[in-house]
């Protein structure tokens, strides 16, 4: 009778252990699950902006490119403007982006340069400082021509 009291309370132990440590395996991995970080997207990316066809020959054309960022659980949608501009044959693309503070310029038509609206920096049409504070040029971006889409391409 003793040995039957026992034994039921060893097999009573050995399940409660036994499901105590199937539990804190779960949570362990559920932890681990929630504290990795995802993987990070790095370097850079080729990103569409808009056809051949719309770029005037006149001026340059601002191009909005949308694109979703994730840091760790943190999602955001970033959005960059670029001016695209004819070159001779192919096509220059300029950070909207001021370099003195990041302000974001406009391409003026009557004076023909790009004007920050924050403290009065101005860019010539290929990007070159003309009135200051800005310390460098308008960020130049690699250009690609998709040969399926005639989209052009901007490098991020
Ligand atoms: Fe453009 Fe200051 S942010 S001139």
């Amino acid at each position: 009778m003793k040995f039957e009291v026992q034994d039921r309370r060893s097999f009573l132990a050995r399940v409660v252990t036994s499901g105590l440590a199937l539990i804190g395996a779960g949570l362990t991995a559920l932890v681990g699950i929630a504290a990795a970080p995802r993987a990070r997207k790095t370097g850079r990316r080729w990103q569409r902006t808009i056809s051949v066809f719309e770029v005037p020959p006149e001026r340059p054309i601002a191009a909005v490119i949308a694109e979703r960022q994730a840091d760790g659980w943190y999602e955001t949608r970033k959005q960059s403007v670029v001016f695209i501009d004819r070159d001779g044959d192919s096509y220059q693309a300029l950070s909207a982006t001021c370099s003195h503070l990041g302000c974001r310029v406009r391409w003026d038509a009557t004076s023909e340069l790009y004007l920050c609206p924050c403290h009065g920096g101005a860019y010539d049409r290929s990007g070159r400082v003309v009135a200051r504070p800005p310390p460098l040029p308008l960020q130049r971006l690699a250009v690609r021509v998709n040969p399926q889409t005639s989209d052009i391409e901007v490098e991020l």
